[in-house]
């Protein structure tokens, strides 16, 4: 099956679709998962340090037999990493972890803590070779500008929530004239029935001869999302891949546009993340 890239703002080509690993558990679960998808023809694994599983994501890596540079790997550093020469640190230790000798794409997780600061070092990183490009999730505030403002690499990706409900237009306009590039996380609305179950992915399911799951990853491709369901089920891990062989119509994809409604399944003020996420860290 053909895969689909994006030019991030940096040059790198990004392959546009992957696998998402968070919730799945360290060691087997992630390790299988990963590399049944990677023997499928994925060759993007988003994950995090706050996932608690890059050990495995690293070693499917190296076990799939797959040239080091043919995979994307994207993790996250969370708030307590923030910080000058602390995220440095947090760097380098999650550089062991992988044990995959670079990281494709690094993120700052949350919009908290000491976000300038952690960006510097990331941009250290990326000179030193330890990192191929940076990015940021979850920055929707005016954070979101106040980083890219003062960045001398300009964040390539902005992970957030995105799927039919909550298309993210607004946000688009925003990063666009930094040439940031969407990721869309919860692309399925972490699996909710009554996303998948609307009638138009059923419609356009039938139409051409593909499951709702599948219309609703198309559309997030069409739309310039890049993508990385979650699944731990061999069976959705390849049908998820199976969408390069079909496209949606103009007409098609503006039906899909109608169903943007503002409903979020993940609801947070920006207090309540300064409060709760400054009160964990995760395990090293
Ligand atoms: N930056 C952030 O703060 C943030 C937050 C959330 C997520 N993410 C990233 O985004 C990725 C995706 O988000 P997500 O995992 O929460 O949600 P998601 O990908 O929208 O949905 C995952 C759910 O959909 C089910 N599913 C997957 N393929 C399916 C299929 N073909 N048919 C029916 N059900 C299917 C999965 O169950 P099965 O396992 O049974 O298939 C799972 O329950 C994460 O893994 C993570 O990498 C980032």
């Amino acid at each position: 099956m053909d895969q689909a890239y994006l030019t991030l703002n940096n040059g790198a080509k990004i392959p546009q679709f992957g696998m998402g690993v968070y919730m799945v558990p360290e060691g087997e679960p992630t390790k299988q998962a990963c590399l049944e998808a990677l023997r499928l023809g994925y060759r993007h694994i988003d994950t995090a340090h706050a996932y608690q599983n890059e050990r495995s994501v690293g070693a499917a890596v190296r076990e799939s037999g797959i040239p080091r540079e043919e995979i994307w790997v994207t993790s996250k550093l969370w708030p307590s990493e923030y910080g000058e020469g602390k995220t440095m640190a947090g760097i380098d230790k999650m550089l062991a972890r992988l044990n995959i000798g670079y990281i494709d794409l690094l993120l700052l997780h949350q919009q908290v803590g000491d976000y300038m600061d952690a960006w510097k070092d990331m941009e250290r990183a990326v000179s030193q070779g330890k990192v191929r490009a940076i990015g940021l999730s979850n920055f929707e505030s005016g954070r979101l500008e106040e980083v890219c403002e003062a960045a001398d690499i300009k964040p390539a990706v902005l992970q957030v929530e995105c799927h039919p409900y909550f298309q993210q237009e607004a946000l688009k306009q925003r990063v666009a004239p930094y040439g940031t590039a969407i990721e869309s996380w919860y692309p399925l609305g972490h699996g909710d029935p009554g996303l998948i179950q609307q009638p138009i992915f059923t419609e356009l399911a039938k139409k051409y001869g593909k499951t709702n799951v599948q219309i609703i990853l198309r559309w997030h491709i069409q739309a310039g999302n890049i993508i990385f369901p979650k699944s731990t089920n061999p069976a959705h891990i390849r049908d998820n891949f199976d969408i390069f062989d079909f496209a949606l119509s103009d007409a098609e994809m503006q039906e899909i546009r109608k169903l943007d409604s503002g409903k979020r399944f993940y609801v947070s003020t920006l207090e309540e993340q300064e409060k709760n996420f400054a009160a964990w860290s995760p395990a090293d």
